[in-house]
């Protein structure tokens, strides 16, 4: 049993945790037919395309500051209910833009839940903004830019997520250059979609502290090596690879292999309601069917919060709490 053990979570898409029965009230509020993307208490999608494009439905029932709020303090309460002390949320101000909200209104929401849900039970928080990759390089400056301007204490991050098939990771440099410039961590989504070579790119071209997924840098032993050597923290969510097909089961997905070599791993949950998991199940899953015990999961934990991109008396108080 882990259930009682401490955790945390660097890497959940905001939108992506939204529970089934909170976006089916959103679409009652405002009149929207769920049938292409929620039915009977479950999202639909059947392949990476049709995932976005569900994850995008679903966004655009969060219209209003208090409609991100609620969401925001809906799931770090749910964390904080699985024992979870700090949680790092992936915000795409695209998507407060897309519903005329606007990037302000969409973090102020946010930010309002994140202090609401610290208030109630004491989860910490920050917010990591995405570039959104299939939009081109343009709109991932923009987003950088915006994290790099908004001047606000809870976005202590920078990451770029979306397709990872379309263009290359240097395409992309110049966002990551913005935010790295304004003081910002650094992660990317990276050998999820495609092979080894997009996790060497990244490391190339963006020079990450993180990489988000990374899993499939196992296709090539040498990079395996070059991520333990140099300390890249990956965000590995084992739900995740498996719904979307990146590995057929939990038996062959390589986070014990690359933790055996050495690479420095987390536990994260991605966007639960749509792969059936939490960050609860997470941690079940690299016990019960990755055979990890407690003392190794624990480490897991404290990787993240060695990871975490926190100031140095937040990460001290987090360590505390472990
Ligand atoms: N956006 C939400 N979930 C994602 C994932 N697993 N990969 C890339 N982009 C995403
Ligand atoms: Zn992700």
């Amino acid at each position: 049993m882990i259930g009682h053990l401490k955790k945390v979570e660097l890497h959940c898409h905001l939108e992506g945790a939204a529970p089934p029965v909170l976006a089916q009230a959103q679409a009652n509020k405002y009149g929207v037919d769920t049938r292409d993307f929620l039915r009977d208490g479950a999202y639909v999608w059947h392949d990476f395309t049709s995932f976005l494009g569900a994850y995008d439905a679903v966004a655009s029932l969060f219209r209003t500051e208090a409609d991100y709020a609620l969401l925001t303090e809906t799931y770090l309460g749910s964390l904080a209910a699985a024992g979870t002390v700090y949680s790092e949320i992936f915000v795409s101000p695209d998507h407060g833009e897309a519903v005329g909200l606007g990037a302000d209104g969409y973090i102020a929401g946010i930010s309002r839940g994140i202090e609401a849900a610290r208030i109630r039970t004491g989860i910490e928080c920050r917010m990591v903004v995405i570039g959104l990759r299939h939009k081109g390089p343009e709109r991932v400056e923009w987003a950088a830019r915006y994290a790099a301007n908004c001047r606000n204490p809870l976005v202590t991050g920078f990451n770029m997520a979306g397709e990872e098939r379309v263009g290359r990771v240097a395409d992309y440099a110049r966002a990551f250059d913005i935010a790295r410039d304004a003081g910002l961590g650094i992660t990317i989504h990276a050998g999820e979609l495609c092979g080894a070579f997009s996790v060497r790119d990244a490391l190339d071209h963006v020079r990450p502290s993180r990489i988000g997924h990374g899993v499939r840098a196992i296709e090539d032993p040498a990079l395996v090596d070059r991520l333990a050597d140099e300390g890249i923290v990956l965000e590995v969510c084992p739900g995740s690879n498996v719904a979307l097909g990146v590995f057929p089961d939990f038996a062959s997905h390589p986070l014990r292999r690359l933790h055996a070599a050495g690479v420095k791993v987390t536990l994260n949950s991605d966007d639960p309601p749509f792969f059936q998991t939490s960050l609860q199940r997470e941690y079940a899953v690299a016990s019960e069917a990755m055979g990890f015990t407690a003392a190794e999961t624990d480490e897991m934990t404290r990787t993240a919060i060695d990871a975490a991109f926190v100031d140095e008396a937040t990460r001290a108080a987090l360590l505390e709490r472990l």
